[in-house]
């Protein structure tokens, strides 16, 4: 691609295009998105590690009553989750796509923590745990039907009366990425690219299905050069949410404003839903 192809791209794009999807599988670009999950300058990829204690301990004393469990968290990057979570006597299978993130998380795993390299759309889920998590917006990647799969398969491997942890973007937050003017920025180094480079981003708002549309145009100043990614996000109602888990057949589902149980305003784009098998 070149600026030409910018200046001329599809005003209106295409929802789920996977031709320049975020390569999440991809080596060289999971190498740079750990970087962005270790970093403790933001929370972008991953929670700085002081939140993630916060989260750690309402989980293990609120959702787990401090009582150790088997644990599955979905898209655990690099787990930073899973190991203190581990290492307060819960026995934890983290899955990621991320292969960057698996081999990080594995180097790092204590005693009973372990990691499976794939897809969750895809990948068989083991069953028998007390709590599956699927957390920091991550569900809202994934098109409505692969969501319904997710949640199925999440009941499939939990106890009866097992407990899911769903930490989902509220409907408002993603039709207002999908609103956002168009913007850039320049950076030495980031997710999309290990030298100096440019992002011009613009936004798409789906009306007809309720999806996010967000493209970043990495262009290289010196060549001119010019790499697309797209990422989508689907967005639901409250009662939306509900229906999915009742659907997948959760009951007792309740609402919470952030994963330590208390209002968030550096996170108030997400919310968190608990729910029993
Ligand atoms: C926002 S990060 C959250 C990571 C982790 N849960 C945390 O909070 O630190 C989203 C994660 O989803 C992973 N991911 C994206 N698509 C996936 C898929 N289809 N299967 C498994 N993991 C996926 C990415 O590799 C990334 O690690």
């Amino acid at each position: 691609m070149n600026l030409l192809d910018i200046f001329q791209r599809d005003l209106e794009p295409q929802a789920w295009v996977e031709e320049h999807k975020i390569p999440w599988s991809e080596l060289e670009f999971s190498r740079r998105a750990l970087r962005e999950h270790l970093s403790q300058e933001h929370d972008a990829a991953s929670r700085r590690m002081s939140l993630i204690k916060k989260h750690v301990d309402w989980i293990h004393n609120d959702v787990l009553d401090g009582k150790p469990a088997r644990i599955l968290d979905l898209a655990c990057g690099p787990g930073l989750y899973t190991a203190r979570l581990t290492k307060l006597g819960h026995a934890s299978l983290g899955i990621d796509i991320s292969p960057a993130s698996i081999e990080y998380a594995l180097n790092h795993a204590p005693e009973n923590c372990t990691y499976r390299l794939g897809d969750i759309r895809t990948i068989g889920y083991h069953s028998r745990y007390d709590l599956v998590m699927l957390i920091f917006g991550a569900f809202n990647i994934f098109k409505v039907e692969e969501a319904k799969i997710i949640l199925e398969k999440a009941h499939a491997a939990l106890k009866p009366g097992g407990k899911l942890l769903l930490e989902v973007n509220r409907f408002d937050a993603v039709y207002d990425t999908g609103n956002y003017p168009a913007t850039w920025y320049s950076a030495k180094n980031d997710l999309f690219a290990d030298e100096p480079h440019l992002c011009l981003m613009d936004s798409y708002w789906d009306d007809a299905l309720s999806v996010a549309i967000e493209r970043y145009f990495i262009v290289n100043p010196v060549t001119g050069a010019v790499t697309l990614y797209t990422d989508c996000m689907q967005a639901y109602e409250d009662d939306a949410y509900e229906n999915l888990l009742k659907d997948a057949g959760f009951n007792s589902i309740q609402d919470y404003p952030s994963l330590d149980g208390e209002e968030d305003i550096q996170q108030a784009e997400l919310k968190v839903l608990k729910a029993r098998r």
